[in-house]
Parts: structure tokens; C-alpha cells; sequence
């Protein structure tokens, strides 16, 4: 939780933060990833069979080592948009057995060769937990009830020993599965209206989780600012009841909403992902709404919210079907840094949040044949992975405005748009951290900062303009170290990210 007053341009900015004052645990899971049969993220990103980058499972040891230094929780697979059409039984078992299909989500063709078996052996030497996502498009329930049975199945029944037959004897136990994604979407097959998606819903998550009460079934929301967030959350968000659900056990667990911002223009960019916090906001009412208005016991766990698609993506200059490689630049690296302070900001409300994508698709992640490149957006999200943990504490920030156009327009009208923007959490670790964007292009903040009680390890992330881009040749952003004695006043440089780090005296 990060207050605000607002300053005239000409005051000193001040920030103070209370390490002493935690105000939420912040849940490993924001720092999620997400990997989608989508241009160049599987296929030529995770998975290179014959690559001289690639191990024998055929995964690019390049690609590992780089997401290994991300500490991933989560990963979420295999879509996206591709879900709406996808078999998992088409990626199981012997793989010259496996049809090639038409891909009608990107419009190109899936192979298979990459399926179930194969990311949950990803994922495990990642060391991270796998989340899936069940197909509401050309799917049945048959079908997905056949993959939780295949990926959590014990017993000795048709899909579990499938999977032994397949080579796996223990089951994956996937925890996580969303119900459906965006299938609100005029571009999802089989788009529905709320009121279908709801009823059909809440009808598959009664079964799942007859089948397998342990898991944790996520609701596709829309934005958070919709009336289908209403309308879902209203519909679906009941008392545990066990003519619903053998165990009593409330059937969903979390509300999945999906944001991307962009702007031409820097100061709309990377004020952008406030939008994100308002929506946060709002979903959090929604939630409390539908369970007022359906009378759920408060001891029933509350659903957090699963931002399980979320990052700067301009869908006109780095289309999907073209596989969506965007080159970022600073300005973008300002913005997923403000994206992360937003996560930290809301940590009481978020369960979970995937930044989209993992590699090579609107990724902070690219490869080449030879190596991979890491994109400006990388450094923040490393340094707040590395650091931002634990739990946010309280802090206050006074400073200046920016007062121009935003993106989305109605951000404008709802929210005040600081200079510097602010995040603080105490790791478990006993370390705290400030992190502090300054989006403003041309001038730097010197600034009275109150609560650093040592000596501070100083990151910085900027380059020489917020074009400044790492697709070019060379790394024009990167991250650069140095010290502070925590006394006074320090200055913001423009255009930069800073992440202060200090043991609390
Ligand atoms: O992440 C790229 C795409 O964006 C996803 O497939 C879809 O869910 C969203 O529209």
C-alpha cells in the first residue's frame, strides 16, 4: 500500500516507508510465467529438439538457465487463445503417433510434438508448478475431466493409466486449472455470453472437482471492469455445499482477469498499468458483492484474483498471428517496473499473476538460433523476482503529477498519476526495499526520503533515453549497481527504475 499527496511541480518530492508496518503478504505466484503454442514460444523458445542449445528432452538449456535466474512459481500452458481448440489427448504417447492439426487461434499448424508430458517435465526441471487451462471452445467436459484424471489420477482407471503407459507412474497432481480463457472474446471460437459461460462454469467446476476436490479451479473474468466480471462472479461465487461438491469444498477459487497496455507516446505508456490497480480495486468489490449478495459464510476462503495475462503488448505493431515479438524498449521497462509496483501495491487482493509471455512472444525473453537476448523489460522483472518478496509495507510518497492524455482515456478521470512511482515490501529475508520508478523523461528528483535506516544497496535501471532498446545488437539497458548511505535525500534519475535495499536498524 503505497499513499499519496500531491505536490506542485517546484516542491521537493518526499517519500517515507515503515519496514515495521507490514500490510499484506505478497504470494510468490505474482511472479508467474506463462508459455502458449503461440508463434516462437514453444516451438523455437522452450523446445528446440536438435539444437545445439537443447538437452535430451529437446528443451533449449539456454532458455532454463535464464528463466532458472527468474525463480518462476508457476507456468502457466497452453494458452491463451490456442486453448479454444486444442486436444490434449493429441499431444500424449508416442510422437510419430501424433496428428498435426490446422491452429485456428494463430492460424498456423500445431504438431503435437510438445504436449502434456512433455511441459510437466519442463516444468519440473524448471522447478516451478505447472497451471493449465481447459478447453471452452471446441471442448467437452468428458475431455477435461480425461486431463485432470490423466494428470491427478491414482486409481486404476482409463486416463491414469494412460499416463503410465505413457512412461509417468506418480501423477503431476497440477494444482492449478482455469476454467475456459477469454471467452468473452470475439476472436474466441465459441465465444459465449456471460450468462452461458456461467452456467457452463460452474457445471464443470462441480464436476472437477467431484473428481479431484484438491484443485484450485480459477473463473475466466474479463478485465475486472466489466459486468461479466459481475455477472460470473455473481453466478458462480456460492456457499460451499455439498449437493454441489462431495467435501463441501467451494467450487471456485479464483477470478482470472487479463490486461495489456500500450501507448505510442512514453507518459501514457508508463502510466498505463495503473489501469491494472483500478481493476484490481474493482474486481476485489465484485467479489465482496457477489458474496454479500449470495450470503457465503465468511469463514469460506475468499477467491484472490489470477492476473494470468498481463504485460505491454501493442497488438498492432507485433500482431499474434505473426507471432507477436515485440522489441521493447526503456519506456516499456518503466512500465511493467510500475506493472510490478502495482502487483506489490495490491498484494492482499492477487493470488496469482502470469506475466504473458514467457519467451519469445511479447517476452521480456528472446532466442536466436545461437543464444538468447534479454529485452529492457527483463531487468525490472528480475529485480523485483529477486527482491520485491516477503510483504508489502506501508509508504507515502508526495510529488508532482503528470497531467497529460492516458491510455485507456478513463484512467485520467480515475486516478492521480505521480512522477514517481512507489512500492515497498520487508523479505523474509529481513531485507526491505523501495522500489521507485520516475517516469518523467527529462528531469531527475532529488528527494527527501524517510525510513532508510542504513546504508542501502543501490539498482538502477535506465539508459540514455526511453527508446533506448536491447534488440538492436547491444544491451542498452541493463542493470547498474552502486551504494547509499540512506541519509537526506536521494535523487531519482529520469527515466529509470531505481531498487533500494536496506537491513532495517
Ligand atoms: O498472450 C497472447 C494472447 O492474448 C492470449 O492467447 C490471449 O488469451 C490474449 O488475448
Amino acid at each position: 500500500m503505497t499513499s499519496f499527496t500531491k505536490l506542485n511541480d517546484q516542491a521537493t518530492p518526499a517519500i517515507s516507508v515503515h519496514p515495521s508496518r507490514p500490510v499484506s503478504k505478497i504470494n510468490p505466484n505474482i511472479y508467474a510465467g506463462f508459455t502458449e503454442h503461440m508463434g516462437r514460444c514453444i516451438y523455437g523458445g522452450i523446445y528446440e529438439p536438435g539444437s545445439p542449445l537443447a538437452d535430451e528432452n529437446g528443451f533449449r538449456k539456454d532458455v532454463l538457465e535464464a528463466l532458472k535466474e527468474l525463480n518462476i512459481p508457476v507456468v502457466r500452458y497452453p494458452g491463451g487463445n490456442f486453448c479454444a481448440t486444442y486436444h490434449w489427448v493429441d499431444g500424449v504417447g508416442p510422437k510419430d503417433q501424433r496428428p498435426s492439426r490446422p491452429e485456428l487461434a494463430w492460424l498456423g499448424t500445431e504438431t503435437n510434438q510438445f504436449g502434456t508430458d512433455e511441459f510437466m517435465k519442463w516444468c519440473e526441471v524448471l522447478d516451478t508448478e505447472p497451471y493449465l487451462c481447459f478447453n471452452f471452445g471446441t471442448g467437452t467436459l468428458d475431455e477435461a475431466l480425461g486431463w485432470l484424471e490423466y494428470c491427478n489420477g491414482t486409481g486404476n482407471t482409463y486416463y491414469a493409466n494412460m499416463r503410465r503407459k505413457n512412461g509417468r507412474e506418480e501423477p503431476y497432481n497440477v494444482k492449478y486449472w482455469a476454467l475456459g480463457n477469454e471467452t468473452w472474446g470475439p476472436w474466441q471460437v465459441e465465444q459465449m455470453t456471460k450468462e452461458a459461460y456461467s452456467h457452463k462454469a460452474l457445471q464443470w467446476a462441480k464436476a472437477l472437482k467431484l473428481l479431484d476436490p484438491s484443485i484450485v479451479l480459477i473463473l475466466c473474468g474479463q478485465d475486472g471492469t466489466a459486468s461479466w466480471d459481475y455477472y460470473t462472479l455473481k453466478h458462480c461465487l456460492l456457499p460451499a455445499h455439498s449437493a454441489l461438491s462431495t467435501s463441501a469444498v467451494p467450487l471456485i477459487d479464483m477470478h482470472s482477469i487479463h490486461l495489456y497496455t500500450c501507448s505510442s507516446s512514453h507518459l501514457p505508456n508508463a502510466t498505463a498499468p495503473l489501469a491494472a490497480e483500478r481493476a484490481i480495486e474493482i474486481t476485489s468489490s465484485l467479489i465482496d458483492l457477489a458474496r454479500i449478495e449470495n450470503g457465503v459464510p465468511p469463514e469460506q476462503l475468499r477467491p484472490t484474483i489470477c492476473f494470468d495475462e498481463w504485460n505491454v503488448w501493442d497488438p498492432i505493431r507485433a500482431e499474434g498471428s505473426q507471432g507477436a515479438e515485440e522489441s521493447y524498449t526503456l519506456s516499456d521497462a518503466l512500465a511493467v517496473a510500475v506493472w510490478l509496483n502495482v502487483f506489490i501495491r495490491k498484494s492482499r487482493d492477487l493470488g496469482m499473476a502470469c506475466i504473458a509471455q514467457s519467451v519469445n512472444v511479447i517476452s521480456p525473453l528472446m532466442t536466436t538460433k545461437e543464444k538468447t537476448i534479454k529485452q529492457t523489460t527483463w531487468w525490472p522483472l528480475y529485480l523485483f523476482s529477486k527482491y520485491m518478496r516477503g510483504s508489502t509495507v506501508a509508504s507515502h510518497v508526495a510529488c508532482g503529477t503528470y497531467e497529460g492524455e492516458t491510455s485507456p482515456k478513463w484512467l485520467r478521470g480515475a486516478v492521480d498519476t505521480p512522477w514517481l512511482d512507489v512500492s515497498a515490501t520487508l523479505g523474509d529475508d529481513g531485507f526491505a526495499n523501495l522500489a521507485v520508478v520516475n517516469i518523467h523523461e527529462e528531469k531527475s528528483f532529488e528527494t527527501t526520503v524517510e525510513g532508510i535506516s542504513s546504508k542501502a544497496q543501490v539498482f538502477t535501471v535506465t539508459g540514455n533515453d526511453v527508446k533506448a532498446c536491447n534488440m538492436k545488437g547491444q544491451e542498452e539497458v541493463g542493470i547498474q549497481e552502486s551504494s547509499w548511505d540512506g541519509k537526506g535525500s536521494y535523487t531519482f534519475p529520469k527515466h529509470s527504475l531505481t531498487l533500494l535495499r536496506w537491513k532495517p536498524e
